[in-house]
């Protein structure tokens, strides 16, 4: 079995038409258990499509999509490359514009870059000329804040993703792990409810990347923050989720949806349970691996 964090490789899928209708018919994933009646989802997605315009023509990227996160949950996505996941998080982020359909975040519709979603790609895309602190205070900047009123957060989040001593040190002075950890301390330093994760850990050797997802369960838990997780890794989505949802190859939809109740905190003993193993092994199977 491969390690969390072992590259999945481009999955092919293997889902029959019966699959795909169930789905479809279904309407909407719902959101787990964690979220009541009263409470607005963390995210709403309904009959969202997403069709690219380019001289060779339309390419429908994401195909009347729908799903639901509750506040708190840790939601991954998982599907073949070039089915849309990147394209979905960009819609959801405000940063790319849906063909069709809507899209809200705590009840609010989604309609340009909002203040309560952090984004972390699988870049960390630091600017070379400030330190990590200055780097984590870009969002704080973009939003014509007060550095002064968010230093003190700053360093919290420093110390939660275990960079304390490296406030001052410039980006090519860290490791690709430490340089995405400080990815992570900006998108959460204007502490948005929602964080949205496009292969976070994508650049990663993989004994970094099980130690970030390490990393990632603690910050989740501390913060209780809802996150949207897209990776090709299936151990990583086991090990991170309380629900994986499965894209179909392109156009983009939702086909399956695994829900993951292996117990909290997850360690690296969990990868080493049956139940871990079966659970990576029904996902594979869904896509023929
Ligand atoms: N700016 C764009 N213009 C035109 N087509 C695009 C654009 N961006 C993406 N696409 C197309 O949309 C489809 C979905 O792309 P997207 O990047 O969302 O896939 P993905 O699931 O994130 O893939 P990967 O797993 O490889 O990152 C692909 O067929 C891609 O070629
Ligand atoms: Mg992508």
């Amino acid at each position: 079995m491969k390690a969390v964090g072992a590259t999945a490789g481009k999955l092919k899928l293997a889902i029959s038409n019966d699959d795909v209708r169930s789905a479809v018919t279904s309407g909407a994933f719902p959101g787990g258990e964690a979220g009541s009646a009263a409470q607005k989802p963390a995210l709403s997605v309904d009959g969202v499509s997403v069709i690219y315009k380019t001289a060779r023509g339309s390419h429908t990227a994401v195909d009347n999509v729908s799903m639901k996160m509750e506040p708190g949950e840790f939601v991954s996505i998982l599907g073949p490359s070039g089915c849309g996941k990147s394209t979905l998080l960009g819609v959801v982020a405000g940063l790319l514009p849906a063909s069709g359909g809507n899209i809200s975040v705590f009840g609010e519709a989604v309609s340009g870059p909002r203040k309560d979603i952090g984004v972390v790609f699988h870049q960390a895309t630091l600017l070379p000329w400030l330190n990590v602190l200055d780097n984590i205070l870009i969002p704080v900047r973009a939003l014509r804040r007060k550095d002064r009123d968010y230093e003190k957060r700053a360093h919290e989040l420093l110390e939660l993703v275990g960079l304390t001593k490296f406030a001052k040190y410039f980006p090519n002075e860290l490791s690709g792990g430490m340089q995405q950890r400080v990815g992570i301390a900006r998108a959460l330093i204007h502490d948005p409810s929602l964080l949205l994760m496009d292969e976070p850990f994508a650049a990663l050797d993989a004994m970094t990347r099980e130690r970030m997802s390490l990393e990632l369960q603690d910050i989740w838990r501390a913060s209780g923050k809802s996150v949207l997780f897209i990776t090709h890794s299936i151990p990583e989505a086991v090990f991170l989720s309380s629900r994986v949802l499965i894209m179909s190859s392109s156009p983009g939809r939702f086909v399956k949806e695994v829900t993951i109740e292996l117990p909290r905190p997850r360690t690296t003993d969990t990868m080493s349970t049956g139940e871990y193993a079966a659970l990576c092994g029904g996902i594979r199977k869904m896509f023929d691996l």
